[in-house]
C-alpha cells in the first residue's frame, strides 16, 4: 500500500518531520516557485506552508487528491479558505505557536527605532563614532498604541507595561474591561493616530483592515511618531507611509512585512527612517518548533479521519470523549438513510438523545451528513464540504 504523500511547500523545523513519523511519503518544493508547486501538488495529500505559499482557488484546483492544507504559523490571508471549503479540504494553523515571538519582534522593532539601533551599528562598522547624532528616545512615560488586542497584541501588552508607558489600544472586538485586565485604555482610532507616540499593529489582514492606516491617519500623527508593523504588509498603505516618511510627517517606521515579499524595487528601502526586517516575526527556533510539531499532529489526524482541533473550517468545537465513539455509527446512520430513501432528500434532522445531549454534538451531525451525501454525489465528501 503507498503511504499518503505530505507536500512540504516551505522551510520548516526538523521537528515537524520526527512528529510527521514514518507513516508519509514526505516531498519537498519551493512554494513560492508557481511552475514547481502546481505539478507538485497533483498527487499531494496534504501540503505543509508558511506564508510564501499561495494557496489560491488555482493551486487548491490543481490538487485534487488533498485532504488537509496545514499552515505552520498563524496568518492565513494566503490560504483561499472557500475555495478550500468547496473543495472538501481541510485547513489548519497554528493559531499559538509564534505569538510570543511576533510580540517580542515587535518590541524589538520599538527598541530599535527609540534608540537608533540598526544605524549607530551600521555607522559604528562602518568606522565612525556618533554618539550625538543616535541620541534616542526613552519609552518610560510615553503613549503607546496597540492596534489589535487578541493574542499577540496582548502580548505586546504585558511586555510593555514593565516599561511605565501609557498604553492605548484600538480593537472593535475587545470590550472596556478585557483592554482594563491587560493595562489597556481603549481608544478610537482618531485618539490612537493623535496621542500616540508608538503604534504596534497586531491585527490580521481583511479587506477591512488593508490600507487602514493611510494619508488622512497619518495627518493627524504626532511628527516624532514612530510606527511598527510586524503583522501584514499593506495594513499600512505603503505609498502613504512613504510619502508620510518622506516628508518628515511622521518619524519613523519599523516594519517586518510588506505588501510584496520580497519587497524588491520598493522606494520604502531608499528612505533613513526606516528599520526594516525581512517577515522575521516567527523565525525563532522555538516558535518554528512548535508550529511545526502542531501541524504534524494535525496532518497526523486529518490524514486519518479524524477531526482537528486546530481546523478553520470546520464547523464544531472541542470533541468531548463520550461523544467521539458516535462519529462513525453516524457516518453509518446517513448511509443507510441515503440508501433507505425511495426519493430524493430535501431535507434531514438530526437528533441526538441521552447523556451526550448534554455535550456539543455537531460532529455527529457533520459525521452523518458525510455518510449521506457520500452515496450521493461523485466529489470527494468531508467533514469540511458536507454542510456545503
Ligand atoms: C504568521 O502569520 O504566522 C507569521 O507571519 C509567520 O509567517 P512565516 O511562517 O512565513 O514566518
Amino acid at each position: 500500500l503507498s503511504k499518503p504523500i505530505v507536500l512540504i511547500a516551505e522551510e520548516l523545523s526538523p521537528a515537524t518531520l520526527e512528529a510527521l513519523g514514518p507513516d508519509f511519503e514526505v516531498r519537498n518544493v519551493d512554494g513560492a516557485d508557481r511552475s514547481a508547486l502546481l505539478p507538485a501538488l497533483k498527487d499531494a495529500n496534504a501540503v505543509l506552508i508558511r506564508s510564501a505559499t499561495k494557496m489560491d482557488a488555482e493551486a487548491i484546483a490543481a490538487a485534487p487528491k488533498l485532504k488537509v492544507i496545514a499552515r505552520a504559523g498563524v496568518g492565513l490571508d494566503n490560504v483561499d479558505i472557500k475555495a478550500a471549503t468547496t473543495h472538501g479540504v481541510m485547513v489548519v494553523n497554528a493559531p499559538t505557536s509564534n505569538v510570543i515571538s511576533a510580540a517580542e519582534l515587535a518590541i524589538a522593532h520599538i527598541m530599535g527605532l527609540a534608540r537608533h539601533i540598526p544605524d549607530a551599528h551600521a555607522s559604528l562598522k562602518a568606522g565612525a563614532w556618533k554618539r550625538s547624532q543616535y541620541t534616542g528616545i526613552e519609552l518610560y512615560e510615553k503613549t503607546i498604541g496597540i492596534i489589535g488586542l487578541g493574542r499577540i497584541g496582548t502580548l505586546v501588552a504585558q511586555r510593555l507595561a514593565g516599561f511605565g508607558a501609557t498604553l492605548i489600544g484600538y480593537d472593535p472586538y475587545v470590550t472596556q474591561a478585557r483592554a482594563e485586565q491587560i493595562g489597556v485604555e481603549l481608544v478610537d482610532m482618531e485618539q490612537m493616530m493623535k496621542r500616540s507616540d508608538f503604534i504596534t499593529i497586531h491585527i490580521p489582514k481583511t479587506p477591512e483592515t488593508t490600507g487602514m492606516i493611510s494619508t488622512n491617519e497619518f495627518k493627524i500623527a504626532k511628527p516624532s511618531l514612530r510606527i511598527v508593523n510586524c503583522s501584514r504588509g499593506g495594513i499600512i498603505d505603503e505609498a502613504a507611509l512613504y510619502e508620510a516618511l518622506k516628508s518628515n510627517q511622521i518619524g519613523a517606521a519599523g516594519l517586518d512585512v510588506f505588501v510584496n515579499e520580497p519587497p524588491k524595487d520598493s522606494p520604502l528601502l531608499t528612505l533613513d527612517n526606516i528599520l526594516v526586517t525581512p517577515h522575521l516575526g516567527a523565525s525563532t527556533d522555538e516558535a518554528q518548533e512548535k508550529a511545526g510539531i502542531s501541524v504534524a499532529r494535525s496532518v497526523r489526524l486529518a490524514l486519518a479521519g479524524d477531526l482537528v482541533p486546530d481546523a478553520v473550517n470546520v464547523a464544531g468545537g472541542e470533541i468531548d470523549s463520550s461523544v467521539k465513539p458516535g462519529i462513525p455509527l453516524a457516518e453509518k446512520l446517513g448511509q443507510l438513510v441515503a440508501g433507505l430513501a425511495h426519493t430524493s432528500i430535501v431535507s434531514v434532522e438530526f437528533e441526538a438523545r441521552g447523556e451526550i445531549a448534554a455535550h456539543d454534538v455537531t460532529v455527529l451531525k457533520l459525521a452523518a451528513l458525510k455518510g449521506l451525501f457520500q452515496t450521493m454525489v461523485t466529489e470527494q465528501v468531508s467533514y469540511v464540504n458536507a454542510p456545503l
